[in-house]
């Protein structure tokens, strides 16, 4: 299929493709990144509360021009918010000075504490249940709900008794890590997966793996417009690729067709190349279900 530029949730709205991921984006570079990335054709950025650059975020959106209703925005419930997620949505809206968002995530199914310890006497599932009830009730502050960092196991457990089904599952996906079982699973129950870490994060070997450099060079593209690629290549994907320098916001927007053998050729990479750029085990909640973390 050609690459999409856009994909439908399961609430009927439509979510750009490609998106700028800020992990990782100090509050100093990240305004300049967002002004840049939405005079320059981006109309969907992905912030998070964990991230604390959301206050810095708004500020490139307010400086970029673009009306609020031009992009899409996506933030994420920290997980030390858990035990109070109203509070925490009104500080999110406060912070990114904007009356609604796009999209509402559950950044992991792990609740921690203020000091960063796993908080084991409080349930993400009672989170997600007040997440649906803001989500209800307050349909003018949040179009969309869902989840980051949930593997199959989770969503078992979650969609025994979900009122609403998240529209979106953010996790970690490059030829490094597909995730295949999780991918699957959510494209039979029409959730959107966008991935996270798309290049690999920083230092990546994925930029200089002879797979990708050489379907780039068959292209004439960079490495990284193969990896952003290959997810605007599937269907149902999103993808957000980080970078804070202008030259490669610019570059990282272009997208190209792949073929389905230059699929399976990136995907045959985790075979000899598994690695992960964030492990779910910094949460204090072990592998988070995810096979290739037990
Ligand atoms: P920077 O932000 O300094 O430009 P990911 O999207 O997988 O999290 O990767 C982000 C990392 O990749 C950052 O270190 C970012 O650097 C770097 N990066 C972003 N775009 C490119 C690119 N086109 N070529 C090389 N490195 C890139």
């Amino acid at each position: 299929m050609p690459a999409t530029t856009s994909v439908k949730l399961n609430t009927g709205a439509v979510m750009p493709t490609v998106g700028l991921g800020t992990w990782k984006s100090k509050p100093g570079q990240v305004e300049h990144a967002v002004e840049f990335a939405l005079k320059n054709g981006y109309k969907h950025i992905d912030t998070a509360a964990g991230y604390q650059n959301e206050t810095e975020v708004g500020q490139g959106i307010k400086a970029s021009g673009l009306p609020r209703d031009q992009m899409f925005l996506t933030t994420k419930l920290d997980n030390t918010d858990q035990r109070h997620p109203a509070k925490a949505l009104e500080a999110s809206l406060k912070k990114l000075d904007t009356t609604y968002l796009d999209l509402w995530l559950m950044h992991w199914p792990a609740p921690m504490t203020k000091d960063g310890q796993a908080d084991k006497g409080h349930d993400w599932l009672d989170t997600w249940k007040a997440m649906e009830d803001l989500y209800l009730a307050h349909p003018e502050k949040l179009k969309a709900i869902g989840v980051s960092n949930f593997s199959v196991e989770y969503f078992e457990r979650l969609l025994k008794v979900a009122r609403v089904v998240p529209a979106v599952n953010q996790i970690e996906l490059h030829p490094s890590c597909p995730q295949d079982d999780v991918v699957e699973y959510c494209q039979n129950r029409g959730i959107v997966m966008t991935a996270y870490s798309p290049l690999g994060s920083d230092n990546s070997p994925l930029l200089k793996n002879e797979t990708v450099t050489k379907i780039a060079a068959k292209y004439d593209v960079q490495p990284a417009n193969v990896l952003i690629s290959l997810h605007a290549n599937k269907p149902m994907h999103t993808v957000l690729p980080k970078s804070v320098t202008n030259e490669r916001i610019l570059n990282n927007a272009k997208i190209i067709d792949l073929t389905p053998e230059e699929i399976g050729e990136l995907h045959d990479i985790d075979k000899t190349h598994h690695f992960r750029a964030c492990h779910p085990s910094w949460t204090g909640f072990g592998g988070l279900g995810f096979p290739d973390c037990k």
